[in-house]
């Protein structure tokens, strides 16, 4: 069936691989972009664009209420350079601030606006990645760590996720909890980092990354869309693997030496807690529930034969 999907945060990474996927499936696509300049890209990818503050109410109602979509999908955030400066890992709440208002207000004012326009089914992102607890196997969608367990930095941004979980949940909707992105435009700056060995193992390197390829997520969303899905997704690939594992093998794919290794105390002075907890917190999720329940097939299945392609 032919829908009509509203892609609130449409010219992001993850916005112009999930866009085209869209409107190849022969959907009407209205993307949003907070800058004007930005609407010819979304126009290119196949959609209406439209310049939306997922901050302002007034513009979130405006923009969806003209759309009148039978779907939206919630993939905005502000964690690039352009919208948060470079990362700041020892102050994520300050770094994370934005992006935190645009998961908890901003999931409000969608939800307002879909409740004023009659849209039945939202869509929206969060995150597989520290932010949970599991002895033995992969991460499923019930392990997640309650935000009052992890440190006093990272809690703020998993109230955020916890936020956006509850409140769509609640509305019908699904939440697709995505693993680390890379793809075109997703990895751009760990790789120059890697480049120049910038880009160091911590304490050994135990922690897991669930590494998922834009598209693969891109065409999980779209499962999620059509299939007015409900409840919580781990969006991941079939490989979770420890930093000692896959990042020596994308510095090799990137041409580049061996990454150092350095002591956990001295990533906690350098990078902050944030940067430790992804390198040595990291668990390895489970992508079971979306493969059973959505019918999702990776392109991608792991992270080895998509770095390899995306760094030839
Ligand atoms: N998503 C995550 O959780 C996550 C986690 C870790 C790392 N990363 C990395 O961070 C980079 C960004 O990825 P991404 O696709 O999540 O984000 P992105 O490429 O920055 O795209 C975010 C989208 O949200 C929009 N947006 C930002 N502020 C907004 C506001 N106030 N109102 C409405 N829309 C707003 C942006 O608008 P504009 O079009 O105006 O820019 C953009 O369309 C990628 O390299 C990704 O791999 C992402």
């Amino acid at each position: 069936m032919i829908m009509r999907v509203f892609v609130a945060g449409g010219a992001g990474a993850m916005g112009r691989r999930l866009v085209p996927q869209l409107v190849a499936r022969g959907h009407q696509v209205t993307a949003t972009t907070t800058s004007a300049a930005k609407l010819g890209v979304v126009e290119q990818l196949g959609a209406q664009g439209v310049v939306m503050d997922g901050l302002d109410a007034v513009s979130v109602g405006e923009a969806v209420g003209a759309a009148r979509p039978d779907a939206i999908v919630h993939q905005m955030t502000a964690l690039s350079v352009a919208h948060a400066g470079k990362p700041d890992f020892k102050h994520p709440d300050r770094w994370a601030a934005p992006t935190i208002r645009l998961r908890t207000e901003g999931t409000d004012h969608l939800l307002a606006a879909a409740e004023a326009t009659g849209v039945s089914h939202v869509v929206a992102q969060s995150l597989a990645t520290w932010n949970a607890a599991r002895e033995g196997g992969w991460v499923t969608e019930d392990d997640l760590l309650p935000p009052e367990e992890l440190s006093e930095k990272l809690r703020t941004s998993a109230e955020a996720l916890r936020y956006v979980e509850d409140v769509v949940v609640k509305a019908g909707g699904a939440v697709l909890r995505y693993g680390p992105f890379y793809g075109p435009g997703a990895t751009d700056d760990q790789v120059k980092l890697v480049r120049r060995r910038k880009f160091p193992l911590v304490g050994g390197g135990n922690g897991y990354f669930s590494w998922v390829h834009l598209d693969d997520a891109a065409s999980a969303t779209v499962l999620a869309v059509e299939q007015k899905a409900a409840g919580v997704f781990n969006i991941v690939d079939d490989e979770p693997a420890p930093v000692s594992a896959w990042l020596p093998y994308l510095a090799a794919c990137a041409g580049a030496k061996r990454p150092m290794n350095i002591p956990t105390w001295l990533a906690r002075l350098l990078a902050g807690d944030m940067a430790v907890a992804m390198m040595t917190e990291g668990l390895g999720f489970s992508n079971a529930k979306a493969k059973r329940e959505l019918g999702w097939q990776l392109r991608y299945p792991s992270w080895r034969q998509g770095f390899k392609e995306e760094l030839a």
